[in-house]
């Protein structure tokens, strides 16, 4: 997928407050949308007759878990997740709490949703947490899959967009908290990202 290159809109919508330092739209809000609908009408047609459980890792899931389940048919509850994240001698760690579900998971059909999938150590996590539960079946729906940095193999069952290796953020992603408001995914070029960094380095 090639990068948006910025037209008359999208240089009026990067003129605004909130989306200074941003230097160019990837995603449009309008390609955005018709995504996430496309993904919603799969979803329901492949839960058809059952229920599902939505978990998703805050903060960066909060716009597009709560537009996916509104495309969705279906009959959903939400866990929300915290997710922790550390630098361990040179090493990028990721831990969750050791029960972080409100609810059991037993039994159930879960959907994990991710906002991006990166390192893919978030996800690990995240599904091995689901696992412990026992849930009676589990797949995986990123929005934005940036398989340029994978340190560890995950299999994403509903992918929106594969992206190139940007730093991108807008429509709940953030650098240094910001960023979260945009109704697009854009691009911060010199944004200094650890785990991409991390992940680039030569192997000692
Ligand atoms: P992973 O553990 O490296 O796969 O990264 C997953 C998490 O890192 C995501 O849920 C985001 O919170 C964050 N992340 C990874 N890449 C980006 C990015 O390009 N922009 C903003 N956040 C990112
Ligand atoms: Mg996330």
């Amino acid at each position: 997928m090639t990068a948006r290159h910025i037209n008359g809109r999208s240089a009026r919508t990067l003129g605004r407050v909130a989306t200074q330092g941003v230097d160019r739209i990837l995603i449009s809000e309008r390609r955005l949308r018709k995504r996430v609908r496309e993904l919603g009408t799969q979803l329901s047609r492949d839960f058809a007759g059952s229920e599902i459980v939505c978990v998703g890792a805050l903060n960066g899931v909060i716009c597009f878990l709560s537009d996916l389940i509104r495309e969705t048919d279906l009959m959903t509850s939400i866990e929300l997740v915290d997710v922790h994240r550390s630098v361990d001698e040179g090493t990028h760690r990721v831990t969750l709490d050791e029960n972080p579900f409100r609810e059991t998971l037993e039994g159930r059909n879960v959907l994990i949703i991710e906002d991006i999938v990166d390192t893919g150590l978030t996800l690990t996590e995240i599904v091995a947490a689901v696992r412990r539960q026992q849930p009676a079946s589990l797949k995986i729906c990123a929005l934005l899959d940036k398989p340029a940095h994978r340190q560890v193999h995950v299999s994403l069952d509903y992918v929106g967009f594969v992206i190139p290796p940007h730093f991108v953020v807008g429509y709940g992603l953030d650098y240094e908290g910001r960023y979260r408001n945009l109704p697009f995914v854009g691009v911060v070029e010199d944004a200094e990202w650890l785990p991409a960094m991390l992940a680039q380095a030569p192997s000692a």
